[in-house]
């Protein structure tokens, strides 16, 4: 194993450079899954290792659906990576959570379909039914909650994530069997990525960046423009390094 690396950041849309990265060493890597989504981006922030790999591409090219998401899992366990921070763009459903606000969901309800889910999926491998009661790692969501707060950076601490199957949104309808199921977040990207981060034994969560009211919600209702997304998505992300600063003199 290469030199461990003390935080792995998958990006989602609107992220998919960590400009902050020092001395940055691109590591194109390989699985035998097939190609992660992208180049592994490995350098330093505040003297620990950290890693950035884009979901979605560098250039955002890569649909939720059609992501290998067990290559990128699988690329930054080969890398060392010791815990996961997915930043996830998703859309608002309850009240808490409008535009452009940051949150940490401690639960998640799958709704994706055809999506190779788990790292047991061949012939000839052990078999194994990962706990996963409490999907989000709790010491690395408490470490985000503590230095969200010594940032001054306002981050909602907890919530449902409902991971829909995309790449359209959803339906109106939809929205609220959701809401009736209890999901306050929706996204496309959410699994099955933390549960192969499970299998794969590396401590994971989801800092979310609300990008629009979900399909419904909108209390003010307005035909939704690609442009407000990005730039509800660029001024939540802007919050971003000065988090991640905090997390990582935070981290063992
Ligand atoms: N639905 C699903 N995924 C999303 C949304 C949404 O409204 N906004 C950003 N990602």
């Amino acid at each position: 194993m290469r030199d461990a690396i003390d935080l792995a950041i998958i990006g989602g849309t609107g992220l998919y450079r960590l400009a902050e990265l020092e001395s940055p060493q691109a590591l194109s890597l390989d699985t035998r899954y097939g190609a992660p989504s992208g180049p592994l981006r490995v350098g330093e922030l505040g003297g620990r290792r950290v890693a950035f790999l884009a979901r979605h591409g560098e250039s955002h090219s890569v649909a939720p659906h059609r992501i290998n998401y067990r290559a990128n899992i699988r690329a930054l366990a080969d890398a060392g990576a010791r815990r996961i921070l997915a930043v996830n763009a998703v859309g608002g459903i309850t009240e808490a959570m409008g535009p452009r606000v940051l949150a940490l969901p401690d639960q998640l309800i799958d709704y994706t379909y055809g999506r190779i889910a788990s790292f047991c999926d061949e012939e000839g491998v052990d078999v194994v039914h990962v706990d996963f009661g409490d999907p989000y790692d709790a010491t690395l969501r408490q470490k985000l909650i503590a230095s969200a707060r010594a940032a001054g950076v306002a981050l909602v601490d907890g919530g449902v994530y409902g991971c829909t199957q995309g790449p359209r949104l959803e339906t109106s309808a939809e929205i609220t069997r959701m809401l009736r199921d209890g999901c306050d977040l929706v996204g496309m990207t959410g699994m099955p990525e933390a549960a192969l981060a499970r299998e794969a034994g590396i401590p994971y969560a989801s800092l979310c960046i609300v990008a629009n009211w979900a399909a419904g919600c909108d209390p003010d209702p307005h035909e939704i423009t690609m442009q407000e997304v990005l730039d509800n998505v660029a001024g939540a992300t802007a919050e971003v390094p000065a988090l991640l600063r905090e997390l990582l003199s935070r981290l063992d």
